[in-house]
């Protein structure tokens, strides 16, 4: 067992135990915790969902699934062995209280027993999860409850949802799951920021001309067009991973890693965006569906073909312009950019730093000295770079020739030796929950900041309504985004 497994973490319930993101992601990352020792000896997976499904059936699923999504070199049948011991069912209608009965005789261990309820199952439904758990006194001090984005669709349902889950675990319970904040080069961030005195003094309105945040991907719906035509672009990553990464550039620094000292400061920043209202929404935001085209070297459906045809005003591509209205961001513009069906994959963060206020080279304006620029890459590489002014070399008979260069850090390449292989993000965030540390969880008015925020966005796209506009699957969106930049005299970073 590794040091730093806690001893007695004892059950791990998956609500949606046969679904998609249960196969791709949990039950991998639970494999990879097992394998490298991170579980207690005694702790159980339990799978549940309405299907009905003997125990040799389940792990047969679960194998399959860990033979689609984890590549052959990690798959190793003394670690299997180990793990389908770990794996028992139980089907379960989630909104059928007889049914919990069957839950509590198939748990392992008593309601006083330390055990995390994974629900991954359609948010609608997360109220009535808890409520039934808890009326069937399965609920004691030592459990806790993790959801899965989204937490509803707007302010309203967010705030009920978490209202219903509230009556049955308290806060401290209630582990929200970002996956973007388990990545590795995402809790990098905290590093280069708070561990480097180096930033710090430019890291504002004085020292930082804008921000960028693009999480392009190649992807389409991928046959997830029932919950992504509901939900769209905004919804789907704006309003939590993209908002996340924000925060993390944007909060002033916490006192400490202590889990609220950590979600006060990122909720502040959420509560300084400016709105973005009806008025405003035309020039700051540009929302695009994608129609065929190119992708990764093969034609690509449009958005509506791929729902056979059906007509719709999903955005699967969004832009916007945001604000952060406190002193040390006024002015300052934060440029934020997500879609499907994109030239590549691609997650990144820049930030561009003011221009020098006066050139001493001949020729040469302040302006075209280009600024300093610190680009960090998250997917697919992870990296670091940031683009320093140089001397070009040799000699000229008209003053000194400029060129700007990258100071690199190739953080795949420094880290290789101590993470042979790319961690799912899921891996680090089950450690967490299991060693009930929330720091990287989403708090409730975190959710409910973002909301608040992005439903300003909504009811602006409502007022207007006008369809999103269409790129070419294989582009970088519609045109407007070029212009949403360029407006305010900046491109996007290439
Ligand atoms: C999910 C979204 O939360 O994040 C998906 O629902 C998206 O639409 C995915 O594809 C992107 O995650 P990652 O880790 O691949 O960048």
């Amino acid at each position: 067992m590794n040091a730093d497994t806690p001893d007695d973490m004892c059950e791990f319930v998956i609500f949606g135990g046969t679904g998609d993101l249960a196969r791709r992601m949990l039950y991998p990352s639970l494999y990879f915790l097992d394998k490298e020792g991170f579980l207690p000896p005694e702790f159980s997976i339990l799978g549940s969902a309405r299907q009905a499904l003997a125990a040799d059936a389940f792990q047969a699923l679960v194998r399959e699934a860990l033979e689609t999504f984890v590549p052959d070199a990690h798959l190793d049948e003394a670690a299997w062995d180990r793990f389908r011991a770990r794996l028992t069912y139980c089907a379960l209608d989630a909104q059928k209280p007889e049914d919990y009965a069957s839950l509590a005789e198939a748990l392992a261990c008593g309601p006083d027993a330390d055990k995390v309820f994974f629900l991954a199952t359609k948010p609608g439904l997360y109220g009535d999860i808890c409520g039934q758990l808890s009326a069937a006194g399965l609920i004691g001090p030592r459990a806790r409850v993790v959801l899965e984005k989204p937490i509803g669709v707007d302010l309203a349902s967010s705030r009920q949802i978490n209202a219903a889950v509230g009556r049955a675990f308290n806060e401290r319970q209630i582990f929200r799951i970002d996956h973007y904040l388990g990545k590795e080069t995402v809790q990098n961030l905290i590093a280069l920021r708070f561990a480097n005195a180096l930033f710090e003094p430019l890291w504002n309105a004085r020292g930082i001309d804008h921000v960028q945040i693009t999480v392009s991907e190649t992807v389409g719906v991928e046959g997830r067009w029932s919950y992504y035509n509901e939900s769209g672009a905004l919804r789907d990553m704006v309003q939590n991973h993209i908002l996340q990464l924000l925060c993390l550039v944007a909060m002033e620094p916490p006192a400490s890693l202590d889990p609220d000292a950590m979600r006060d400061e990122k909720v502040k920043v959420l509560r300084s965006l400016a709105p973005i209202t009806t008025a405003t929404a035309r020039d700051c935001v540009v929302r695009g569906q994608y129609g065929e085209g190119v992708s990764g070297g093969a034609s690509a459906a449009g958005y509506a073909e791929e729902a056979g045809g059906e007509e719709s005003a999903t955005e699967t591509f969004v832009a916007l312009r945001a604000g952060i209205e406190n002193w040390r961001w006024a002015g300052v513009p934060f440029y934020l950019r997500t879609g499907k069906r994109m030239p590549e994959r691609r997650t990144e963060i820049i930030i561009q730093f003011k221009d020098v206020p006066h050139s001493i080279f001949s020729g040469l304006a302040a302006r075209d000295v280009a600024a300093n620029k610190l680009v960090i890459r998250l997917q697919p590489q992870e990296d670091i770079s940031l683009l320093l002014m140089n001397k070009k070399p040799g000699i000229s008979g008209n003053g000194m020739r400029l060129q700007p260069l990258a100071l690199n850090l190739s953080l795949t390449d420094a880290f290789q030796k101590q993470r042979p292989r790319r961690r799912i993000a899921y891996e680090r965030l089950f450690l967490d929950i299991i060693n009930n540390d929330p720091t990287q969880f989403v708090r409730r008015d975190e959710v409910e900041a973002a909301w608040a925020w992005i439903d300003g966005i909504s009811a602006a796209w409502a007022d207007a309504d006008d369809a999103p506009e269409p790129y070419a699957a294989g582009s970088w969106g519609p045109a407007a985004s070029v212009r949403l930049t360029e407006r305010s005299g900046h491109t996007w970073h290439a």
